[in-house]
């Protein structure tokens, strides 16, 4: 018997739970009474279908369903993948009581999410995060999308999912570089808000880059726990929630220029972190001494920490500006007054941006 840790989001009508733990895929008494109807479509990619899909199969006896293994990669995240969901959901005949079943990273997540959003203008869909970055991250909160060759996330929607389901032992067969990437957003969590957390996580950083247990799901847990409080209290990042994109602005840019391939998306917010961090010390805002630390613990968990040689300032600066963090004229920024510190800054100026990108 799994007792997973559970957290929950309270959200009114869209509140859901968050459970952590081992072996949860294959319990179905974690998942299986959560699905309304009669159809469900579970949606995963070429390199999780093998891996993970046959824990769920059992479960699904009875219903009407399938399995769609979209192409794996973030180039694949776009409105034309969507469309075979959408394809597999008609094939089926999925009612409005259908349920989308997303088994996988970041990628599946967002675009089986925006799918379940849109198919008869709103069906469920269960998180089922197979990487640390879901995990922490974008299986909980909502945010569902693809990208569009103008930049990265354009064409998305809010959909809450109706669970949040971290299987840990699917992180065993995660490559290490995504391991790390998924670390960057465990480490943006402190960064952004919470210091004595950054500061656990600079005395476990060694445990956490060998995958220790115990720590491993502490911060998982306490990551988690903070995404979700930020949800709870600006669900549709009207103020509070843009802190979570600390770091995103510089990562979305470094995406866009580099097309989706050289840089993961963790890999990209590592950067971006330390550069939001840079800009505020070159503002005057905080000490350059916590871009250091900041810089430091990213390194200590295997990140890179400057962007990619030879990139296009104007480029970058383009991408910067058409982000969808920004309104109005200057750059709106996620910058802080120091570890665990970020709030929103409007109006920067972009020469001082370009600066901190030439460093
Ligand atoms: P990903 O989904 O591309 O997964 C990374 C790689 O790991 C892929 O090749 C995937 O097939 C593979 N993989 C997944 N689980 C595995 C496992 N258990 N074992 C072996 N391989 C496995 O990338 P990601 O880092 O999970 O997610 C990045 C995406 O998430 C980006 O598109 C980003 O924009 C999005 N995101 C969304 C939010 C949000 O709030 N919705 C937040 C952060 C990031
Ligand atoms: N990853 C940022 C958010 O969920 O708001």
């Amino acid at each position: 018997m799994n007792t997973p840790r559970e957290l929950e989001v309270r959200l009114g009508a869209r509140s859901y739970s968050i459970r952590i733990g081992r072996d949860l895929l294959g319990d179905a008494t974690q998942w299986r009474p959560l699905l309304r109807g009669r159809h469900a479509l579970i949606v995963t990619n070429t390199t999780v279908a093998p891996l993970y899909l046959a824990r769920l199969e059992p479960a699904l006896a009875g219903l009407h369903w399938r399995a769609l293994a979209l192409p794996d990669g973030e180039a694949h995240k776009t409105l034309a993948t969507t469309a075979l969901i959408w394809d597999a959901l008609a094939q089926l005949g999925a009612t409005r009581d259908a349920c989308i079943l997303a088994l996988g990273g970041g990628v599946v997540g967002d675009m089986a999410g925006f799918a379940a959003a849109c198919w008869m203008r709103g069906i469920d869909f269960m998180q089922m995060p197979t990487t640390l970055l879901a995990m922490v991250d974008s299986a909980v909160g909502g945010k569902t999308g693809v990208d569009h060759a103008a930049g990265k996330n354009l064409i998305g929607a809010f959909h809450q999912p109706r669970l949040v389901l971290a299987d840990l032992g699917t992180l065993a067969t995660l490559p290490p570089r995504e391991y790390r990437a998924g670390l960057a957003e465990i480490v943006k969590i402190g960064a952004l808000g919470d210091a004595a957390f950054l500061a656990r996580l600079e005395r476990d950083a060694a445990a956490l880059d060998a995958r220790a247990d115990d720590p491993l799901t502490a911060a998982i847990a306490h990551a988690c726990a903070c995404k979700a409080g930020v949800v709870m209290r600006d669900e549709t990042e009207q103020g509070e929630r843009a802190l979570l994109n600390f770091g995103h602005s510089f990562a979305h840019a470094l995406e866009t220029v580099t097309g989706y391939s050289a840089l993961l998306h963790g890999e990209a917010v590592a950067i971006g972190m330390v550069l939001a961090a840079r800009l505020s010390a070159q503002l005057g805002l905080a000490n350059g001494a916590d871009t250091q630390r900041l810089a430091t613990l990213l390194a200590a968990l295997g990140l890179p920490t400057q962007p990619p040689p030879g990139l296009d300032a104007d480029a970058l600066l383009a991408a910067m500006h058409l982000d969808k963090k920004k309104r109005g004229g200057g750059l709106r920024l996620i910058l802080w007054r120091g570890a665990g510190a970020a709030f929103i800054a409007e109006g920067i100026d972009e020469a001082a941006v370009r600066a901190a990108w030439a460093c």
